[in-house]
């Protein structure tokens, strides 16, 4: 991730809603991002395009507007994407990159609607928001995947992959996997209350130790580490950490829950 944004260029953003909403929010609190080069395309105003507008970001451009774009993002739902692309296609320059946030729109298609212009495939996190986000990135492509990341790594941890089919992977280890986590944390706040906890105890301290699971990794530490850290041997932890390993029990839930994701993504996109 970087600390301040450093792509020169228009910026054209096709949906924002609630992925496209992210990336507003996100870029508009990366230092350096200069809202007045980019231009919103939505059918109807949001709290982020009003907040773009405020920033100084053009709403629904005219055409003579799009001339300047550098990378064109696509943040639509699947099932509309050539209908709001089309009128786009043509306008944007000859060497504009395309960024496509949608699950499970093939990259070949999207090439082929722009005739032929450089695209790049992310899938981001909403968490781009609050520049926490992380983001698998595929483009055969170099100057769209260039592009792409330097769009991208003032908010996410931008997680390059060499295959577009690794993007359904990444969506169920990273995009799902935030519900993953909070339903375990939930499992943990019951389990506390199993051991005599009151309800409203057991949640605020399992949220407690999901806000410190994540600061204690927040600097880039391995989990090897983080995890060494907090389990002296002969202790409670290590004797938690052996439980969670009997039979495999973690491993099996969390290969359970993305190979259930990543199907689905796969069926999805048939
Ligand atoms: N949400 C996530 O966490 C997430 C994560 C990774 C990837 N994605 C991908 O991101 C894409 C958007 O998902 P989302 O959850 O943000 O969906 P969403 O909330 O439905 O946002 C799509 C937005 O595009 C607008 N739109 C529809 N047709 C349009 C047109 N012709 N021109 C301009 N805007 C148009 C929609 O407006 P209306 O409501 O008026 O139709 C809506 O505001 C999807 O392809 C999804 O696969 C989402």
């Amino acid at each position: 991730m970087t600390d301040t944004f450093t792509l020169d260029t228009d910026i054209a953003l096709i949906g924002c809603g609630r992925l496209g909403s992210a990336l507003v929010e996100g870029w508009l609190a990366t230092p350096g991002f200069k809202a007045d080069r980019l231009k919103i395309i939505e059918q109807y105003e949001t709290s982020a395009t009003d907040q773009a507008k405020a920033a100084g970001a053009t709403i629904n451009p005219s055409p003579e507007q799009m001339k300047g774009v550098g990378i064109l993002v696509l943040a639509i739902k699947p099932a509309v994407w050539r209908e709001a692309l089309q009128p786009f296609a043509d306008v944007i320059p000859e060497d504009a990159v395309v960024a496509s946030v949608m699950a499970g729109v093939r990259l070949d298609d999207i090439r082929k609607a722009v005739g032929g212009r450089p695209v790049a495939r992310l899938m981001p996190t909403t968490a781009v928001a609050q520049r926490q986000g992380v983001a698998g990135l595929y483009s055969p492509d170099q100057k769209a995947r260039d592009v792409a990341t330097a769009l991208f790594e003032g908010m996410a941890d931008v997680v390059p992959l060499e295959a577009e089919d690794l993007l359904d992977p990444a969506t169920g280890v990273a995009g799902s996997a935030p519900a993953f986590v909070y339903a375990f944390i939930q499992a943990l706040a019951r389990a506390g209350e199993a051991e005599g906890l009151k309800p409203d105890a057991a949640v605020r301290l399992a949220r407690g130790a999901l806000r410190s699971a994540a600061a204690g990794v927040s600097g880039g530490q391995s989990l090897e580490d983080a995890i060494e850290r907090i389990a002296s041997k002969g202790g409670t932890t290590r004797a938690g950490l052996d439980a969670l390993e009997v039979d495999g029990g973690a491993a099996r839930a969390a290969t359970a829950a993305v190979s259930a994701a990543v199907a689905k993504a796969r069926d999805l996109s048939r």
